[in-house]
C-alpha cells in the first residue's frame, strides 16, 4: 500500500528497535496511553464499555501486529480496515484520533525515556499519521 511509503528503511528500523524495548512493557505502555488520553479528554473515557487494564493490551497487540508487519503491509491491511470500521462506527472523530496520537508519543516517551530520541519519536509520528489515516479511510 502506497500510503505507507512515506516511511523510509530507517524509519521502519527505527520503530522495530524502539517497539523491541517495549514488547515486554505493554501493560505500562498501554496504562499511560489511556491515562494521558482521558487527563485532556475525560468525556472520552464514556465511550470506552471495555476493562480499560485489558484495553491497554488489547491496543498494544494490534501495535505489535502492525510494527511486525511494517516488512509485508499487505498482510496487516486487512485488519487496520476492518478496526477502522470499527472505529468509524463507534464514531471516533478526526479531533480524538489527534488526542490519541499525543497520547501515544507520550506513553512511548515515558517508557523509553532518553532511548525516545527526536528522530525516534518522529518516525513513531509518521507511523501513526499513516495507521490512522487507513483507519479514518483517507
Ligand atoms: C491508531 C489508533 C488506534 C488503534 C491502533 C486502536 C486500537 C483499538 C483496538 C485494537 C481495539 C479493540 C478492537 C475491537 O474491540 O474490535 C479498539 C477499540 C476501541 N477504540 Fe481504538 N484504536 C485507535 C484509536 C482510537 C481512538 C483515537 C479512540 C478514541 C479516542 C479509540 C477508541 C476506541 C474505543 C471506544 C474502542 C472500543 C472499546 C470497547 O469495546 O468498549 N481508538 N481500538
Amino acid at each position: 500500500m502506497a500510503e505507507w511509503d512515506i516511511l523510509t528503511k530507517d524509519d521502519i528500523k527505527r520503530i522495530q528497535e524502539s517497539y523491541g524495548k517495549i514488547e515486554g512493557r505493554h501493560q505500562e505502555t498501554g496504562d499511560y496511553l489511556y491515562r494521558h488520553l482521558f487527563e485532556c479528554c475525560p468525556d472520552v473515557a464514556d465511550i470506552f464499555k471495555v476493562d480499560m487494564k485489558e484495553q491497554s493490551m488489547t491496543l498494544m497487540r494490534m501495535v505489535k501486529t502492525v510494527v511486525e508487519g511494517l516488512n509485508n503491509v499487505d498482510i496487516i491491511m486487512p485488519g487496520i480496515q476492518k478496526m477502522g470500521q470499527r472505529h468509524n462506527d463507534i464514531g471516533i472523530t478526526p479531533a480524538q484520533y489527534g488526542y490519541f496520537k499525543e497520547s501515544l508519543l507520550y506513553a512511548l516517551g515515558k517508557v523509553l525515556g532518553k532511548d525516545f530520541t527526536p528522530e525516534i519519536k518522529e518516525s513513531w509520528s509518521k507511523f501513526y499519521d499513516v495507521l490512522s489515516g487507513l483507519m479514518k479511510g483517507n
